[in-house]
């Protein structure tokens, strides 16, 4: 049995075509198919349930509060009951012609079958060049990176046996638009792949939904496979805040310094007012670009916040003593000062994070 899977958000225009010639096309195969909308403005639930009415074959998932193409087909598959999935989208930009053979590919033996527009027969039609550059740059970068053998491994357009996709399910990263890359990613390496060639067309009503977001979360899907095992995207994100953080923090102080000093002196005391300032503000700096940078997808809003805050400066509290700590240590050795201030301000940076990390963004 087939389970097709068609994601929607806003497709309430192309469900009313497209699901008659479906069935069609579907008609000597045993299927099911389920649309999973994000709550879609346009109610295009709505519109799916109507159709569903009348078509026995057709379940709708209405999801609320969740957004994402990744998402959705994997909760569209794990709803599933057919031993082959599939995923196409709701749009017309697949030709539906191809999944009868992308089903037969998948019960002679294949463990996933693409729609592919880059293997010879196929084409991307009529792409405009800035999306078709797109396209083959992030492809480029996806076989570079991932070890994948495909040739259009970012299509939205396959078929796979259900028991690898099982298999898979627990180690999916449900972020943006590339679930074949991550399912082909996380597949036993000897499964057997083949591509089916097809002409993307264009959209028969609305407009893509591939936004700027989902290109950065590409790109940091790549990392997150490659450098990211060993360097977590939120380590190099929380560095490159502390980089600034240590720009803020000089900046404070030299401006500080200059409105507390009496003539040419500055007195002991307003050393210690202008490095505290400066502390302070850095540490404000950090905690905000941090709440909506680095660890965005928790983000802390109204009273989570100040009391996130609260709990920042205490951790950073101790991150300062260890700076301060560590470069006096080291400056007392003889070091060169500069070398042991930086090594000095390291030590607070991984302190600060782990902190951060474990206590004010643990959720
Ligand atoms: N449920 C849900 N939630 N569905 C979504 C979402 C979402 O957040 N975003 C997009 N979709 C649905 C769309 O309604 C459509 O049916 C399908 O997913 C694909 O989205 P499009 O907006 O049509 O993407 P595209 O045509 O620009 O991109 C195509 O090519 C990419 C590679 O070049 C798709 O086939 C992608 O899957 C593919 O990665
Ligand atoms: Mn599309």
């Amino acid at each position: 049995m087939l389970s097709l899977i068609l994601p929607t958000y806003n497709e309430s225009e192309n469900l009313p075509e497209l699901l008659p010639k479906l069935e069609e096309t579907l008609k000597g195969i045993p299927h099911e198919i389920i649309i999973v909308d994000d709550d879609s403005p346009d109610e295009t639930w709505r519109i799916a349930q109507e159709l569903g009415q009348k078509l026995d074959d057709v379940h709708v998932i209405r999801r609320v509060g969740r957004r994402g193409l990744s998402s959705a087909v994997i909760e569209g598959f794990l709803s599933a009951k057919g031993d082959v999935l599939a995923v196409m989208d709701a749009d017309g930009q697949h030709d539906m012609d191809i999944l009868p053979k992308l089903y037969s590919a998948i019960q002679e033996g294949s463990g996933i079958a693409i729609g592919s527009r880059y293997v010879p027969g196929g084409s991307v039609g009529e792409w405009d060049e800035r999306r078709h550059l797109m396209s083959r740059v992030a492809t480029k970068m996806a076989l570079a990176v991932c070890n994948v053998k495909a040739s259009d491994p970012m299509s939205g357009f396959f078929a796979l046996r259900n028991d690898l996709f099982q298999n898979a399910a627990r180690h999916l990263n449900p972020k943006g638009f590339k679930i074949l890359l991550d399912l082909l990613v996380c597949v036993p390496k000897d499964t057997t792949v083949q591509e089916v060639p097809f002409t993307f067309s264009t959209r028969l009503h609305g407009e893509s939904k591939l936004s700027r977001r989902v290109q950065i979360e590409f790109v940091e899907y790549l990392y997150d496979v490659t450098v990211g095992r060993y360097i977590p995207l939120t380590f190099l994100k929380y560095c490159i805040v502390g980089a600034f953080g240590v720009l803020v923090h000089l900046g404070t102080y030299v401006a500080a310094s200059s409105v507390l000093q009496s003539g040419e002196e500055l007195s002991l005391f307003g050393f210690r007012i202008a490095v505290l300032a400066a502390i302070e503000v850095a540490i404000i700096f950090n905690f905000y670009v941090n709440n909506v940078w680095t660890f965005a997808v928790s983000r802390l809003r109204g009273m989570a916040m100040l009391i996130g805050f609260g709990k920042y400066n205490f951790a950073c509290a101790f991150g300062a003593v260890a700076n301060y700590a560590v470069s006096s240590y080291l400056f007392s050795l003889g070091w060169v000062d500069l070398a042991a201030v930086i090594i000095g301000a390291f030590t607070g940076v991984v302190w600060n994070y782990t902190m951060s990390r474990f206590v004010a963004w643990k959720n």
